[in-house]
């Protein structure tokens, strides 16, 4: 009896601290906001962190800095190989890692999991030349220095952290990556969160949508999207792994424009995914498998605030979620009869969990109205809230 007890006393206080992030400071959160949102860092300056990843997108790129589905570098004429991802609950993956079960590298950051951590991530971007565009990590220190950010450096992380260079690099993106991973970026707010913690009711169509999603018979979106709650706690919306979808390439990627050293291979450029990731083939390499058969495979990511992360998968090739769904429900079915491009990778194609779904138009359209509730920012529109909004505005 008092076992049963203690195991219901642990769940209920588990469900209090789902996906929670580490805890850092609110005072190292603090400057991490100033840093990502400060356009002062980058060059020519005018250029941060949220220019393309805005928490009004959901903390991916908004429409306005984004060309044919790829960002805008700094000098307003660059462009990555890829369609900039969401921060928000991507950010909170694990340290990479092999896992036999899904035989692959599973956590990492960047789409071909090729960084280990937020802190280690949140340099890149200050010193890619198609992006912040910083020559060095001097640059980018000069214009901390120059900001007036000495002070705040060292109360927040004492008097080494403005020792030199490296020090103060090390602060910034430590701070940066304490900001990515606060609850104000990774809120956990959506309509669904409200329901899986029984404050909110889905619509009949949300239902039809959730439970196709999940059913292996049908969507079997979960097998790699998880959509339940895991010991207490709210789901991600991503198992950190990867695959080859059979994405068709973006034949409209800017970035095939963009001249040698960036890309040599003009638009005949591939992108090989996790084959050409260092990080992961280090971690292949050492599990005894080799990197080459991962060629096209590119990391799960998560579907939270996915309704305002628009365009999706790694080469921005679909514009709206329908496309997506069209695609999941026929890449692989005989025949081709949506007459979908070939993909751009075709070796290791998953075939076997999706392709061909069989599902109708509407249950396409269901599994997007689920899609839907997955936004953060909901509020419960519950009919005691406006009853004593009403009571406390009249006295
Ligand atoms: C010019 C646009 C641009 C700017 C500016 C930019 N990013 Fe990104 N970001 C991208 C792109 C594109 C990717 C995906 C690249 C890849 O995966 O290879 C990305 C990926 C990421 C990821 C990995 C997400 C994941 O799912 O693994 C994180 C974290 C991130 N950026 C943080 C930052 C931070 C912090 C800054 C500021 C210091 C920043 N970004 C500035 C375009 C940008
Ligand atoms: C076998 C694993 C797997 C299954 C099953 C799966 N996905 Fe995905 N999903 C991925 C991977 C991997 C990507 C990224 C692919 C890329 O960028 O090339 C992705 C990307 C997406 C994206 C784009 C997100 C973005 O921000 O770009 C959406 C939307 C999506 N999936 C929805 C679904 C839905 C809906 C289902 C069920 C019908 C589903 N997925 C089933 C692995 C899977």
């Amino acid at each position: 009896m008092s076992k049963y007890l203690l195991i219901v006393i642990f769940f209920t206080m588990s469900l209090g601290c789902y996906a929670a992030p580490p805890q850092d400071s609110p005072q190292i959160v603090r400057l991490g906001k100033k840093l990502f949102f400060d356009p002062r860092f980058s060059q020519p300056v005018g250029q941060s962190c949220a220019s393309c990843h805005n928490p009004d997108s959901g903390f991916a790129t908004p429409a306005g800095n984004m060309l044919n589905g790829i960002a805008r570098g700094a000098d307003g004429k660059s462009f990555t190989s890829r369609n900039a991802p969401s921060i928000a609950y991507n950010v909170l993956s694990p340290k990479p890692y092999f896992d036999k079960e899904p035989d692959t590298v599973v956590g990492g950051l960047f789409v071909d999991q090729r960084e280990p951590d937020a802190e280690a991530q949140a340099g890149k971007p200050l010193l890619n030349p198609l992006e912040m565009a910083n020559p060095d990590k001097a640059a980018v220190v000069k214009k901390l220095t120059a900001a007036g950010y000495e002070q705040e450096l060292r109360s927040t992380f004492g008097e080494q952290a403005t020792r030199d260079v490296e020090s103060r690099f090390s602060a910034m993106t430590k701070a940066i990556a304490a900001y990515e991973r606060s609850v104000e970026v990774n809120a956990f707010s959506s309509k669904y969160d409200a329901y899986l913690l029984k404050k909110a009711k889905l619509t009949p169509q949300e239902l039809r949508g959730l439970k196709l999603f999940n059913s292996e018979k049908a969507g079997n979106c979960a097998a790699c999207h998880p959509s339940a709650l895991d010991h207490g706690k709210l789901p991600l919306f991503t198992d950190f792994t990867n695959d080859n979808l059979g994405v068709p390439r973006n034949t409209k990627n800017p970035f095939y424009a963009m001249p040698t050293p960036h890309n040599p291979a003009g638009s005949g450029y591939i992108d090989r995914g996790l084959a050409d990731s260092e990080l992961a083939q280090k971690i292949l390499i050492k599990a005894q498998r080799t990197p080459e058969d991962y060629v096209g495979k590119f990391k799960v990511p998560t579907l939270r605030n996915v309704a305002v992360t628009a365009p999706y998968m790694h080469n921005g090739v679909f514009t709206n979620l329908k496309d997506v769904m069209r695609f999941y429900n026929t890449a692989c079915t005989k025949g081709n009869p949506d007459r979908w491009p070939a993909a751009e990778v075709e070796k290791g194609r998953n075939c076997d969990e999706m392709g061909n779904l069989k599902l109708t138009e509407s249950q396409m359209e269901d599994i997007i109205a689920f899609m839907k509730t997955l936004t953060d920012g909901y509020k419960p529109t519950l009919q005691t809230t406006s009853t004593q909004k009403r009571s406390s505005s009249t006295r």
